[in-house]
C-alpha cells in the first residue's frame, strides 16, 4: 500500500494547500456550521413532528408476528443506536465471518497482527452459516446471533476461521456526511492514499456513488443502508431488500409480506437525515493546546477536521435526493475521511469493496469520541493510548512522532480527543 514517506511538515501543508484550493478545508467562518446538539431536536431537513414519528418507528420493537426472523441480531434500530439520545452508538458487537482460498496469510488472534504481509493474494470466500436444523447459508459474512425458533439458530463451521467482531457505528451528523460531494472523497483518495469505493445505491437501479457509511464503506446512502440494516439485523423484508437471508425455518404466517408493510424504511432515513453532529465538549486551552498537538502528529490527513456538504439545490445518488437548505453548504467536522485505510487492524473481511479492501477499515470519525468507552472497530482498545499504539500500515509515521511524545504532551492530546 501507499506509505507515504514525505515529512510530516511537507505532507500536512501540501494536503492542506490542495484541500484549501478545492475549497474543502475552510478555515474562514463563512460557511453555516451544521447543528449540534444530542437533544432529539431536526437540524431542519425534517419538521419537529416528522421528526418525532420517525424517532417512534426507529425505537420501535418488532416480534415474530411483525416480521423479525428467521434470524436476526435485535429487535429495533435502537437497540444497537442509542447513546446520549436515540442515534447513539452502543456496546454491541456484531460477527461477521469467512475464509481465504488459496492464500498464505497469517492470521492471529491479536487484532494487533493481522497485518496483510502478502498483499491479496487468496481470495475471501464468506462464511456458510449453518442452520441447527442442518441447512446451509452459503455466501454471507454477517452471521445472525439470534432466531425465532430452535432450528434457525446460526453457527459457523471451522472452515471459516476469519471472525471479526464489529462496534455499532454512532449516527449523528450523517445526514451531513451523505450530502459531502463525491469528489471530495476522491480528491482527499489522492492526497492521503485512502481508498474510496463506488457502491451501488440500492434504491436506483445501476446508480453507484462513493461509499461512506459503515467499518467497509458499504454505503453511499442512510435509505440504502436502512434497507440492509433492516433486513440483515432485524431480518425484515423491506422494498429494497425483499428476500429474506434465510427461508423454509420458522415461517410466521402472521408476518406481513413484506414484513415492511409501513414503510418504516423510509422514516429511518428521514430520522438519521434530521440528526444533527455530534456536540463538543468544553474547549479548554488545554484542549485547543491538544488540537494543535494532533495536527502537528499529522493526525488530520486521515483524521480529517472539516468538510463541507454539497450546495442547497444539489441533486445527489443518481437524482434520487435533492439537498435542501438544512443540509446543504454547511461546514462540520468528523475528524475523519470516510476513506479505507490499512493501518494494521484490519479485519480479512471483503464487503463492497474489491479484494484489496480486506485489510482496511474506515477511518473512525473521531467525533463523538468523548462519549465512547470502547475504541477501534472490535472494541479491543479501552484506552486513547491503546487505540493510537495500534495504529500501523499507513499510520505509521504518525504513531512514531506520538510515541515521542512528552506525557505532558500525550496528556494535552488526551484532553483534545476527549472533547470530541
Ligand atoms: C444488532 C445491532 C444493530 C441493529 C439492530 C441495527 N444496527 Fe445499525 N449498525 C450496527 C453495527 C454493528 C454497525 C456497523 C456495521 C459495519 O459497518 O460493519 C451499524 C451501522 C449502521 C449505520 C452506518 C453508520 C455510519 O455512520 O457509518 C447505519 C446508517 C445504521 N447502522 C442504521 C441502522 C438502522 C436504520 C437500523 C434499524 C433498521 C439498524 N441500524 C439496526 C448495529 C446494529
Ligand atoms: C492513515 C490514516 C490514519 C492516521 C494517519 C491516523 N488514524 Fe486514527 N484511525 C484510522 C483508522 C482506519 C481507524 C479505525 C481503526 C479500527 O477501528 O480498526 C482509526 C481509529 C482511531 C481512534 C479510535 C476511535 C474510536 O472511536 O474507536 C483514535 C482515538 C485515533 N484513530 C486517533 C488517532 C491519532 C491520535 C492519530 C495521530 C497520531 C491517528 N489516529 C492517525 C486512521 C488513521
Amino acid at each position: 500500500m501507499n506509505l507515504k514517506k514525505r515529512t510530516f511538515l511537507a505532507a500536512v501543508s501540501t494536503a492542506t494547500l490542495a484541500l484549501l484550493a478545492m475549497g474543502m478545508v475552510i478555515t474562514a467562518d463563512t460557511i453555516p456550521e451544521a447543528p449540534a446538539g444530542f437533544d432529539g431536536l431536526t437540524n431542519g431537513f425534517s419538521d419537529q413532528n416528522v421528526m418525532n414519528d420517525a424517532i417512534d418507528a426507529f425505537s420501535e420493537t418488532e416480534t415474530a408476528d411483525t416480521g423479525i426472523g428467521p434470524t436476526y441480531n435485535d429487535v429495533s434500530c435502537v437497540n444497537c443506536h442509542q447513546n446520549q439520545a436515540v442515534g447513539g452508538a452502543a456496546q454491541v458487537l456484531e460477527l461477521r465471518a469467512g475464509h481465504y482460498e488459496g492464500t498464505r496469510q497469517h492470521w492471529t488472534r491479536d487484532a494487533r497482527h493481522r497485518f496483510d504481509t502478502n498483499g491479496s493474494s487468496g481470495t475471501f470466500v464468506a462464511a456458510t452459516a449453518i442452520l441447527a436444523n442442518g441447512t446451509p447459508v452459503p455466501n454471507r459474512s454477517l452471521i445472525n446471533q439470534r432466531a425465532t425458533c430452535r432450528d434457525a439458530q446460526e453457527r459457523l463451521t471451522d472452515v471459516d476461521n476469519i471472525r471479526a467482531t464489529r462496534l455499532a457505528l454512532p449516527l449523528f451528523g450523517d445526514g451531513f456526511v451523505e450530502a459531502v460531494p463525491d469528489a471530495t472523497l476522491l480528491a482527499l483518495a489522492k492526497q492521503n492514499g485512502g481508498e474510496a469505493i463506488e457502491v451501488p445505491v440500492v434504491e436506483l437501479n445501476g446508480v453507484t456513488a462513493i461509499g461512506r457509511f459503515g467499518w467497509k464503506d458499504q454505503h453511499a446512502s442512510l435509505l440504502s443502508f436502512s434497507g440492509d440494516a433492516y433486513i440483515n439485523e432485524m431480518g425484515f423484508t423491506n422494498a429494497l431488500f425483499p428476500d429474506e437471508a434465510v427461508t423454509g425455518v420458522c415461517p410466521n404466517a402472521n408476518a406481513p409480506a413484506p414484513n415492511d408493510n409501513q414503510d418504516d424504511l423510509h422514516q429511518f432515513a428521514v430520522f438519521m437525515r434530521s440528526l444533527k453532529v455530534p456536540p463538543r465538549g468544553a474547549i479548554t486551552p488545554q484542549v485547543t493546546s491538544g488540537q494543535a498537538i494532533f495536527e502537528s502528529l499529522g493526525c488530520a490527513s486521515c483524521h480529517v477536521e472539516t468538510m463541507v456538504t454539497a450546495p442547497s439545490g444539489t441533486a445527489i445518488l443518481g437524482g434520487s435526493l435533492v439537498i435542501g437548505d438544512a443540509i446543504g453548504g454547511k461546514q462540520f467536522h468528523p475528524f475523519g475521511d470516510f476513506l479505507l485505510h490499512n493501518v494494521g487492524t484490519g479485519d480479512g473481511i471483503v464487503q463492497n469493496g474489491p479484494d484489496d479492501t480486506a485489510q482496511k477499515v474506515r477511518t473512525m470519525p473521531l467525533w463523538g469520541l468523548g462519549t465512547r468507552t470502547q475504541l477501534m472497530h472490535d472494541a479491543q482498545s479501552t484506552t486513547y493510548t491503546e487505540a493510537i499504539e495500534r495504529h500501523r500500515g499507513e499510520a505509521t509515521d504518525e504513531e512514531r512522532r506520538y510515541e515521542r511524545l512528552t506525557p505532558a504532551q500525550k496528556s494535552l492530546l488526551y484532553q483534545f480527543l476527549g472533547s470530541l
